[in-house]
């Protein structure tokens, strides 16, 4: 037995996360450093991936040669192309965590249109499904391999609000990696549905509407504090290490469902 049998599982494994620029993004890169695993993030902006990887290599100067990053826009009408360059620029992966969301989708229901719903599922549904169809040429098809999707609490605990849109999107994801589990077998295939997360997603409601929205959730939530990503992080190593973890959803939340 090897004195470090659970924390050097993910050494030298080489991980893609798409999205990883992003909140949770950054501190799933930042746990995967910490367990020696080599990760490559990819988002739509050049430089924010290069700013987010000069970043991670100040923070783990050790890491630098396991720290990369490639553009790849997921809301582009060349979506398929873009993810088919995306992988011949990144080779082989262990691993695949789909963490990419573009602005919230807080939407009254009588305002949904259908350009609307297309465009506000392009990213988080149609490219995360061609990024699991594509992946197939560049993994190696044993459980040690494995996809996690994101999904969301709002698909299992509604809230009230314009929220119909991603509601539907996150129990769609959910899905999802349970029909992956089968599809893309033995290569694992989970879900993290994060509750309300402390990042810049919410930005979109500017700064007094977003603090607002979050005490009004610390009020009602048993942890009474809304969740961090590396809170969050855990939940992803998880579904990366667990070899017995294959088309579940891992939920991180707060307590939200017993409110
Ligand atoms: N934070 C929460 O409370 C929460 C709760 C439930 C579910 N989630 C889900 O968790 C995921 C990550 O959320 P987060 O909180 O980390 O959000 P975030 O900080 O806004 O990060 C979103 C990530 O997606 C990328 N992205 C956006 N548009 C893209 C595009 N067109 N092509 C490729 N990448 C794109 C962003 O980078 P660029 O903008 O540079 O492309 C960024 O890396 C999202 O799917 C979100 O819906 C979050």
């Amino acid at each position: 037995m090897s004195p470090s049998q659970f924390t050097s599982k993910l050494a030298g494994q080489r991980v893609l996360l798409v999205g990883g620029t992003g909140g949770l993004g950054v501190s799933v890169a930042q746990a995967l450093i910490e367990h020696g695993a080599i990760v490559i993030l990819s988002s739509s902006r050049e430089h924010k991936v290069k700013d987010v990887c000069a970043a991670l290599v100040k923070d783990y100067p050790e890491a630098e040669d396991r720290i990369s990053g490639y553009a790849c826009d997921l809301a582009s009408p060349s979506v398929e192309t873009n993810i088919e360059e995306l992988f011949k620029r990144v080779g082989e992966v262990n691993h695949i965590v789909y963490m990419a969301g573009d602005r919230l989708p807080m939407i009254p229901l009588e305002e949904v249109t259908l350009e609307k719903w297309q465009k506000c599922n392009q990213v988080r549904t149609i490219a995360s499904i061609l990024v699991a169809k594509i992946s197939i040429g560049y993994m190696k098809k044993d459980r040690h391999s494995s996809i996690t999707l994101t999904g969301g609490s709002i698909s299992e605990k509604p809230i009230a609000g314009g929220w119909s849109m991603l509601a539907l999107i996150g129990a769609g994801l959910n899905g999802l990696a349970r029909q992956l589990a089968f599809d893309l077998a033995p290569i694992r295939v989970n879900a993290v549905a994060p509750g309300v997360i402390e990042t810049d997603l919410w930005q979109g409601m500017g700064e007094e509407g977003k603090k607002a929205f979050f005490e009004d959730h610390e009020r009602k939530i048993p942890t009474d504090k809304v969740g961090q990503p590396e809170d969050l992080a855990e939940a992803y190593l998880y579904c990366l290490k667990d070899l017995n973890a294959t088309g579940i959803v891992v939920h991180s939340n707060s307590g939200a469902f017993l409110v």
